[in-house]
């Protein structure tokens, strides 16, 4: 049988990389897109094929960037994919408050030139994939869990590039009869997660801080609450929405919620820390009961003109039609960001 070709954007990424992994294992040829960089951007994905000459038998990478449409449209010709993954994005919330221009021109309208890559070239066979996300959800009018029917309320600049990339592939799909479904994350981590994220800060800080390497953490908002999965078992919910028999938008969540403060109290404790928490505001603070020091504190450079208060997700669509569930729980993913993050000393 023929091998189907994904093509994948953001393969370097956390996401990427998982994906690459599993469609690998399901016999598919890859081609990945990645942007130039001063220095290494491969380490994600170093272990699936030669660094060097960039390819092996079934993998091959490209040098591109969805804000180069011309180079965008030429590498979708030259591969003519079964299957495209656009996971490239600039996709940190706070980083688009300092970049809201560029997050907007990758974010959006680097998937619009994906679609329109698609439209001109007529490739109608192509399934189209979007890294949708939770974040589209923004300001809620009551505290529920969210599902494919939940208006969107974005309060970043990326926020509003993700509604902006929905409707496109929501758009492509009826104005021209485009496979392009919307996968709608909700947060997924793991120990390749990106270390400005606040679960890999706080893991990678509190380890750092039990081997003496680091005296204490710095948070933001501590009462976000969020609905953290394991990005291994996004990665499989990404493969099972291009599989499924028409295009669609489906939520992907564990429907399990956690505040932040919550989430670094359970790694301490794994870590074996007791701490107190004292104090109010941005003087809040937790202290380590073994030496009486701060271990966690708080400082406003990390709080956002605008947060997203409260994310938890209502996944039964996909459960019912995909058959996907999420194989890790929050704990579950604690361990592994944490055996991993150990693992590094
Ligand atoms: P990530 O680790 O930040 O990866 C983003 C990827 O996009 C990286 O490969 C990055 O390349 C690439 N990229 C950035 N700008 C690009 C450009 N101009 N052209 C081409 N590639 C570019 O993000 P992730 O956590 O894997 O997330 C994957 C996607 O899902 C993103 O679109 C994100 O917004 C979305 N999402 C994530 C979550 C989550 O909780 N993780 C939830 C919902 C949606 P470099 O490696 O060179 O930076
Ligand atoms: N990054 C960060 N750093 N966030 C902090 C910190 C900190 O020091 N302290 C508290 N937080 C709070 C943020 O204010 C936010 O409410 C929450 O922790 C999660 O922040 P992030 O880990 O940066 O993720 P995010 O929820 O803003 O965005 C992630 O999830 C989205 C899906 O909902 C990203 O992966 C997005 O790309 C993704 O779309």
């Amino acid at each position: 049988m023929k091998k189907k070709i994904a093509l994948i954007f953001g393969i370097t990424g956390q996401d990427g990389s998982y994906l690459a992994e599993l469609l690998l294992k399901k016999n598919y040829i890859i081609h990945g897109v990645k942007r130039r960089s001063s220095s290494a951007n491969t380490e994600r994905i170093d272990h699936l094929f030669d660094s060097v000459n960039f390819s092996n038998k079934n993998f091959f990478i490209h040098y591109g960037d969805i804000s180069d449409g011309t180079s965008t449209l030429n590498i979708i010709n030259k591969v003519k994919p079964d299957e495209i993954y656009n996971l490239a994005a600039q996709s940190h919330v706070r980083v688009s408050f300092d970049i809201p221009e560029y997050t907007a021109d990758v974010t959006a309208i680097g998937a619009l030139r994906i679609l329109e890559a698609l439209r001109i070239l007529r490739l109608k066979k192509t399934k189209y994939y979007q890294a949708s996300s939770s974040e589209m959800y923004g300001l809620l009018e009551k505290k529920k869990s969210l599902n494919e029917l939940t208006p969107f309320h974005p309060r970043s600049v990326y926020g509003i590039s993700k509604v902006f990339a929905f409707h496109a592939a929501v758009h492509y799909r009826e104005a021209y009869g485009i496979f392009a479904s919307n996968g709608i994350l909700f947060n997924h981590e793991s120990p390749r997660r990106g270390p400005t994220f606040v679960t890999k800060k706080i893991v990678q800080g509190l380890v750092r801080i039990k081997k003496g390497l680091q005296k204490k953490l710095t948070l933001g908002n501590l009462y976000a609450v969020r609905d953290w999965g394991h990005a291994k078992d996004y990665a499989t919910s990404m493969w099972k929405i291009l599989q499924y028999k028409k295009p669609d938008n489906w939520v992907i969540a564990t429907n399990k919620e956690t505040t932040v403060k919550e989430f670094a109290n359970r790694v301490a404790k794994k870590l074996g820390f007791k701490i107190k928490w004292k104090g109010k505001g941005i003087y809040e603070k937790a202290i380590n009961l073994d030496n009486n020091k701060t271990i966690i504190d708080i400082d406003k450079k990390f709080l956002r003109p605008t947060e997203v208060d409260f994310l938890r997700g209502d996944f039964s669509k996909a459960k019912r039609l995909l058959k996907w569930k999420p194989a890790y729980n929050t704990d579950d993913l604690i361990e592994d960001m944490i055996s991993s993050e150990l693992e590094d000393f």
